[in-house]
């Protein structure tokens, strides 16, 4: 009986560690030129940039930056289920995106500056523990919209999809669903419509965002009551949102939004934690 628990335990082991190597070795020969120090000779934990989870052979982060890598990544990524973080910015990577989807443990995704074209739907469903997704500078991407599908990554603390062709409007809930977002980055694409309701029930302060909106020919920023600063734009006289309870404030740790160059209008009442009346 211990026999047979000890050995089914082991071939558990071995199946689970035998995942990881198929997907390690396909990601080897994609991968052009082989990065230094991967070889089928060595076991692929030992493998420069490859991390593995402490006593096992599952993979725990891939970091492979500026190593000017070009190929495709096998499109099986999300069976290293171990995974929390991969960094391959600034190769010259192509060919669609992996899907990361069910990824439960991934906190950081680093892809920009490569040459990737295309993302799968669902790409980016399930990672509940997603920190930071940053794709900026993918410039052959095909048009896609605003990632929906990131709405369960509540933990997510930077997303910066500069300059990655998405077209479109932005949800208009979706600084609800990020609750500990500090950096946003979304310059650089088509985005349509106006700014999203939810951004008046974070903490950010507009200027940034407002400044180059492309349509808005007057801005005025004024701050009537603690917290509340209202920017209006008189060439369209559509004020979005109504006052929201300073209360609601708390939700956002929101610092850095950058949206210049897109195709935004329109005017949004902002609320700017921690500003006093004069
Ligand atoms: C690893 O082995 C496979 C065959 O199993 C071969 O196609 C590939 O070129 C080898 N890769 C390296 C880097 O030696
Ligand atoms: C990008 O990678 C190249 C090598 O491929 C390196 O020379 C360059 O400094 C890197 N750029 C940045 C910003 O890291
Ligand atoms: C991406 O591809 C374009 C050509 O479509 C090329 O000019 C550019 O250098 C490539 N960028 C990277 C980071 O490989
Ligand atoms: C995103 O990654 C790029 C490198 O690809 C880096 O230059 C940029 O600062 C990163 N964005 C953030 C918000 O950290
Ligand atoms: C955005 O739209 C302008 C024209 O409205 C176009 O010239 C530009 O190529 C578009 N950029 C993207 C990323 O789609």
């Amino acid at each position: 009986m211990t026999i047979i628990i000890i050995f089914s335990t082991l071939l558990f082991a071995a199946i689970a560690a035998a995942d990881d190597a198929v997907y390690m070795s396909k990601l080897m020969k994609a991968l052009t030129p082989t990065p230094s120090g991967w070889s089928n000779n060595t076991h692929f934990c030992k493998w420069n940039g490859v991390v593995c989870r402490q006593s096992s052979n599952r993979v725990n982060s891939i970091t492979l930056p500026s190593s000017s890598l070009t190929g495709t990544l096998p499109s099986d990524l999300n069976t290293l289920t171990k995974l929390t973080s991969i960094d391959l910015h600034n190769n010259s990577l192509t060919g669609p995106i992996p899907s990361l989807s069910n990824l439960n443990a991934l906190q950081t995704v680093l892809f920009g500056h490569n040459n990737f074209t295309s993302i799968p739907d669902n790409c980016f469903s399930g990672i509940t523990p997603l920190k930071t997704l940053n794709l900026s500078n993918n410039l052959n991407l095909v048009h896609w919209l605003f990632p929906t599908d990131l709405s369960l990554s509540t933990s997510l603390q930077t997303l910066d999809l500069q300059a990655t062709n998405i077209i479109g409007t932005l949800p208009s809930d979706m600084f609800d669903w990020f609750p500990n977002l500090e950096t946003l980055i979304l310059s650089h694409n088509n985005f349509t419509g106006s700014l999203p309701l939810s951004l008046g029930r974070s903490s950010i302060m507009g200027i940034q965002v407002i400044s180059s909106m492309k349509f808005l020919s007057q801005a005025f920023l004024t701050c009537p009551i603690q917290f509340t600063c209202l920017i209006s734009n008189f060439d369209h006289n559509n004020i979005l949102s109504g006052v929201v309870p300073p209360s609601l404030m708390a939700l956002s740790s929101l610092k850095n939004v950058s949206l210049d160059n897109n195709l935004l209008q329109g005017s949004i009442t902002l609320f700017r934690k921690g500003v006093s009346s004069t």
